[in-house]
C-alpha cells in the first residue's frame, strides 16, 4: 500500500465532500441534540447544502470555490450574528461525525478530519465556555 500522503479532497472528491455535506444538514435538521444549531438556520438548508460543500472543497485540499465565489475563507464574520459556545460547536462536530459515518468514511479519513475538524470549529465559536481552551483571560486582577 502505498504511504502518499492523500488529501481528504483526493480520497472523497467533489461529489463525495457535496454528499458528505447534504448529509451533515439532513443530519442537523432530524437529530434532536443539534436542535439548537438547527433553529439559528433558515428553514430551507439547500443553499447551505451548497455553501458549506463549496466551503469543505477548498478547506479539504480541492479548488477554492467559496473563496472565487465569496472573496475569502474567514469564517468569524458570517457567524457574528450566531452565538456560538461550546455546546454549539459540540453539536456541529456531533453532526459532522454522524455524517462520515452515514457517508462510509474510513477510520483513516475520520482520524485525519478529527483534529483540524475541531479547530475550525472551535474558532467559529465566538462565545466562552467551561471547555473553552481560553482565549480572552477571564481573569481580574485583584486590587
Ligand atoms: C461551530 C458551530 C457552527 C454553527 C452553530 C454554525 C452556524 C451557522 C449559521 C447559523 C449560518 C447561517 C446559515 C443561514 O444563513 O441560514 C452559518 C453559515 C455558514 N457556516 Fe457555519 N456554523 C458553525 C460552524 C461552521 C464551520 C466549522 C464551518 C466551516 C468549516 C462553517 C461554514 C459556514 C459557511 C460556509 C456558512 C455560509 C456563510 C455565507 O453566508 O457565505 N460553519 N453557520
Amino acid at each position: 500500500m502505498s504511504a502518499s500522503a492523500h488529501t481528504p479532497y483526493q480520497i472523497l472528491g467533489e461529489d463525495g465532500i457535496r454528499e458528505l455535506t447534504s448529509v451533515f444538514y439532513d443530519i442537523m435538521d432530524s437529530l434532536p441534540e443539534a436542535a439548537g444549531i438547527r433553529a439559528m438556520h433558515a428553514e430551507d438548508l439547500g443553499p447551505m447544502k451548497e455553501k458549506l460543500a463549496e466551503y469543505l472543497i477548498g478547506w479539504m485540499g480541492g479548488p477554492p470555490l467559496y473563496a472565487e465565489k465569496h472573496g475569502g475563507v474567514c469564517m468569524t464574520e458570517p457567524h457574528e450574528p450566531y452565538h456560538i459556545g461550546p455546546d454549539e460547536r459540540d453539536q456541529w462536530l456531533l453532526c459532522m461525525h454522524k455524517a462520515l459515518e452515514q457517508t462510509g468514511a474510513s477510520e483513516a479519513l475520520v482520524e485525519m478530519l478529527r483534529v483540524p475538524l475541531f479547530r475550525i470549529a472551535d474558532a467559529v465559536r465566538n462565545r466562552q465556555g467551561p471547555s473553552a481552551a481560553a482565549g480572552d483571560p477571564d481573569i481580574i486582577a485583584a486590587g
